[in-house]
């Protein structure tokens, strides 16, 4: 007897599923589909298999246990093939290739080595700082800039020094490329590839012109930092960095080696780091009271003539748990990194195998995700999920192990984990520590100087990211003023 599709809502013909879903908050969609239907779902679109995982169980056995047959991406002729992002190893299917640019990755953003970038994060944070404080209305960009200038500066030794630096430009512009390229339905060349050998000058072929323009933008993305930075190790003026690192003693016509193992992998996680600190910054504004109880530990443990480093973070278990609250409260890769319309950064997982799970046919092809939601909103987990909490976390004023980590979820699954996940929790803790020890962030105030309610809200059809909000940040002393001026403009 033939095993059945996992269950899900009956689709219509041929479009499937395409008009249950809706444009966004898909995770919600899923979670209430997944108590009619179970935590392993099936739903399809334009004939695309998709399998919702809604438990950590299945996740862990699919992604996990088969994870060699659950760790691919699908086919995207556009953006890999026009566009030309064939390098970025996020991209590729499971194989020796992804395996070589992971490999190259995590040489530089494992545990270990993010630790040696620790006096460079707290630099850029305390840099930041100045900012907030000449213009505070400013705070998204100011976000931006720090976690840009942070990895520009790792990965190449190039400062950014201004929040509209050509740098940041360019490569918000090729992110936006992987987004709009990869949109189900936005461009037939994904559907039938061949329409890839159109000319340009074809009517009807307006993705090539969208493409070679975009091909450009990367180009440039991954061409021009590399470029100065190789030009500076050969004039020896060079600032250490990843790249100068692997350019150092080498011959010029080696150089490409070093380009194809060292172009910038890192910038695709600006996105997801500057959407957490926003989140964040959200939270302080929403709930004073996390914000007072963690800036009176931050007193107590760095007290108030100098700011926070890494030195003091193990005598810091609130600041801990507060990033780990952050983390789930607002779950910014909700379905682990995917988003069936709007935009998304990259791939679901791709199955490459037929397979069988719980009595279901799973069949090659298959997009899996898993609701990274449904498990960071699990009541039984985390009592009243939509409050953020910190103290959830904690036990006798020690992180409780006890208490399921939101990191098992919030940053992907399996083989394809988040590889700059390390970096991110480094960048988390420099920002929100400086911040609070020399700002208090409080909501705006209306035209009659009552505080203004936020709630937590996404831009629509961006996954994840949250909306632009407003927030008060003023210096919390004027000792506190001092020690902002006295960092930020050291240089
Ligand atoms: C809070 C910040 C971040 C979050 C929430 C996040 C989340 C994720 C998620 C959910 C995935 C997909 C995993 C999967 O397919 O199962 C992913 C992949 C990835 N992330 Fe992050 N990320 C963050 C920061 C970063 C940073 C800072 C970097 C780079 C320095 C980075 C680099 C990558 C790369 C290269 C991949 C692709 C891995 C692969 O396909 O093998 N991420 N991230």
């Amino acid at each position: 007897m033939s095993l059945g599709l996992p269950p899900g809502p009956p689709g219509r013909l041929l479009v499937g599923n395409l008009f249950d879903l809706p444009h966004d908050q898909q995770h919600l969609k899923f979670h209430e589909w997944s108590k009619e239907y179970g935590h392993v779902i099936h739903i399809s679109i334009l004939g695309q298999h998709i399998v919702v995982l809604n438990s950590l169980q299945a996740i862990s056995d699919i992604f996990e246990t088969r994870s060699a047959i659950y760790s691919s991406r699908s086919r995207q002729p556009m953006i890999i093939e026009l566009v030309g992002w064939g390098w970025f190893f996020a991209m590729l299917p499971y194989g020796e290739e992804w395996r070589k640019g992971r490999r190259a990755f995590h040489q530089y953003f494992n545990p270990g080595a993010v630790e040696e970038y620790q006096p460079q994060l707290i630099q850029a944070a305390r840099k930041s700082l100045g900012r907030f404080l000449a213009d505070p209305d400013e705070f998204f960009a100011h976000v931006r800039h720090m976690v840009t200038a942070l990895i520009m500066d790792v990965a190449y030794g190039i400062e950014i020094s201004h929040k509209d630096d050509p740098y940041i430009q360019v490569a918000e512009v090729a992110m936006a490329s992987i987004s709009e390229s990869g949109m189900p339905g936005a461009f037939l060349v994904n559907h039938i590839p061949i329409l890839k050998y159109v000319p340009v000058w074809f009517p009807g072929a307006g993705f090539q012109k969208k493409a070679k323009y975009w091909r450009k933008v990367v180009e440039d993305m991954i061409n021009k930092p590399f470029q100065n930075v190789a030009d500076a190790v050969r004039q020896g003026t060079a600032t250490p960095s990843i790249t100068s690192a692997a350019l150092q003693g080498l011959p010029e016509e080696m150089e490409d080696t070093a380009h194809e193992r060292d172009t910038i992998k890192y910038l695709g996680g600006i996105a997801y780091t500057v959407s957490t600190a926003h989140n964040w910054f959200l939270a302080m504004a929403m709930y004073p009271d996390v914000q007072k109880r963690a800036q009176a530990v931050l007193d107590e443990v760095v007290g108030t003539s100098r700011l926070p480093d890494f030195s003091d973070r193990d005598r810091l278990p609130y600041i801990e748990a507060m990033i780990m609250e952050t983390m789930r409260w607002q779950v910014i890769t909700p379905l682990g990194e995917c988003v069936l319309y709007g935009l998304s950064f990259a791939f679901p997982h791709c199955s490459t195998e037929d397979d069988e799970y719980q009595g279901y046919f799973i069949p090659k092809g298959s997009l899996v995700f898993g609701n990274a939601w449904s498990i960071l909103h699990d009541p039984k987990e985390y009592p009243d999920p939509e409050r953020f909490n910190p103290e959830r976390f904690l036990e006798d004023g020690r992180i409780n192990p006890n208490v399921r980590d939101p990191r098992v979820a919030a940053f992907g699954f399996g083989r394809r984990i988040c590889p700059g996940r390390f970096l991110s929790d480094r960048m988390m803790f420099s920002l929100v520590t400086s911040v609070l020890s020399v700002f208090d962030i409080a909501p705006p105030l209306d035209q009659e100087d009552n505080p203004v309610s936020l709630k937590p809200a996404l831009s629509p059809g961006i996954i994840g990211m949250s909306a632009p909000f407003k927030c008060a940040i003023k210096p919390r002393s004027p000792a506190a003023e001092d020690l902002i001026r006295i960092h930020s403009e050291k240089p």
